[in-house]
């Protein structure tokens, strides 16, 4: 699944049926891929955020065809439908056509909200994605999951539509605030939970070491490794792939009731550890393993508390997409490496969780 060339990695190729390219700059991977497939219009749409335009800017400049650029103001809170038309407006303001192939720039909402407009855009056009961020690079850009939150929860209107490529920059980290960096470190956390072994391993000792001495390209490609597998299986997510929501119902319930002020990879470090405590509380996973998590989200200086309002959280968890019949489900650890999704659970277990987890006013984090 994983193919190492001259300058980059690329990882899923035959797995998923479009490459995810890792490289420290990808113009040059950029332009070999447009050449291979001989795409004649491209549009570039990204975050306006300085240092994603210029990212994408750069891009513009070097690619072949010539490409027109879009900017749009992203962020959390605006992964809404009203900015779904104002990004379709713009293609159709430039003249974008069924043909014309969509080049995505930025993090997780760029990829959610570009790739929702490629999935809707005269009924679906091309897409590939610049992944900018580390939750963009090692989540959000792969797996072909689009969409955008509707104000009854996150995430709730979208579509399933492969990219027909994934460029994840490496260089991107070195602009990335050290906050998001470290937050998105979260959904890593995820895989190795998921996977066990060697990347969480290999996460406890990178712990103790400052980020420039990490080995970024080996930690990303691992973490997509893991992600692609599962998606593989599991295109539509009818199974296994919801175990890629581990920590997520409670993540999704905490941005959600708090205003989408949280970073999506704050809110999944919480929610990691909330499913571990109600994972416990079930006996369905050990103390010793838990400790575990928490030590290295501790190491990792993860956030471990949320400001929470509980009663809004728990309502916000009955619009999760993983509701049935209004019973909450949960993906639970039950060992590191070995997690189980369909979990049923009480309101009142929730609640405890949600108690503990709150960050309580003058309280240490
Ligand atoms: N579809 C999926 O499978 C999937 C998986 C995981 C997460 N997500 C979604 O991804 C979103 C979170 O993604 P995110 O954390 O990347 O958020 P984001 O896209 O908002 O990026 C975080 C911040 O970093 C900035 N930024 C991005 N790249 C930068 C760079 N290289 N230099 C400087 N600043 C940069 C952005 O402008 C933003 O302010 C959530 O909405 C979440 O639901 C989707
Ligand atoms: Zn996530």
């Amino acid at each position: 699944m994983v193919a190492q060339e001259k300058d980059r990695t690329v990882v899923a190729d035959e797995a998923l049926g479009y490459p995810i390219i890792v490289a420290p700059g990808v113009v040059g991977c950029m332009n070999e891929f447009l050449l291979s497939r001989s795409y004649r219009d491209v549009v570039v749409l990204c975050d306006a955020n300085p240092a994603v335009r210029t990212i994408a800017q750069r891009l513009v400049r070097r690619l072949r065809p010539q490409a027109r650029l879009l900017a749009f103001a992203l962020g959390e809170r605006r992964k809404r439908l009203s900015t779904l038309e104002v990004v379709l407006d713009g293609l159709t303001t430039v003249g974008a056509e069924r043909t014309t192939l969509l080049i995505g720039v930025g993090g997780g909402v760029a990829s959610d909200l570009f790739g929702f407009a490629a999935a809707t855009y005269m009924r679906g056009t091309a897409y590939a994605h610049v992944a900018t961020s580390l939750v963009a690079m090692v989540d959000a850009a792969i797996g072909g999951k689009t969409g955008v939150d509707l104000a009854g929860g996150k995430n709730l209107a979208g579509a399933f539509r492969d990219p027909v490529a994934v460029f994840c920059d490496l260089d991107a980290l070195q602009t990335l605030p050290y906050r998001h960096l470290r937050e998105g470190l979260a959904e890593i956390v995820k895989a190795a939970i998921i996977e066990g072994g060697d990347l969480f391993e290999g996460l406890e000792t990178l712990a103790a070491h400052p980020f420039y001495r990490w080995p970024w390209e080996s930690i990303v490609v691992d973490a997509i490794r893991i992600k692609a597998a599962i998606v593989r299986d599991d295109r539509l997510e009818a199974g296994d792939r919801e175990l890629l929501n581990l920590g997520h119902t409670f993540a999704h319930a905490f941005e959600r009731a708090g205003g989408y002020r949280m970073s999506h990879g704050a809110a999944v470090a919480v929610g990691l550890r909330a499913a571990g405590m109600l994972a416990l509380r079930l006996g369905r996973f050990s103390e010793e393993e838990h400790l575990r998590v928490l030590a290295l989200l501790a190491l990792l200086r993860l956030p471990m508390h949320a400001a929470l309002d509980v009663d809004a959280t728990l309502a916000a968890m009955g619009a999760d997409k993983k509701v049935r019949k209004g019973r909450l489900r949960f993906v639970l650890p039950r060992a590191i490496g070995d997690v189980e999704h369909g979990i049923v659970a009480r309101r009142a277990t929730v609640r405890n969780v949600l108690e503990r987890v709150r960050l309580r006013p003058g309280a240490a984090g």
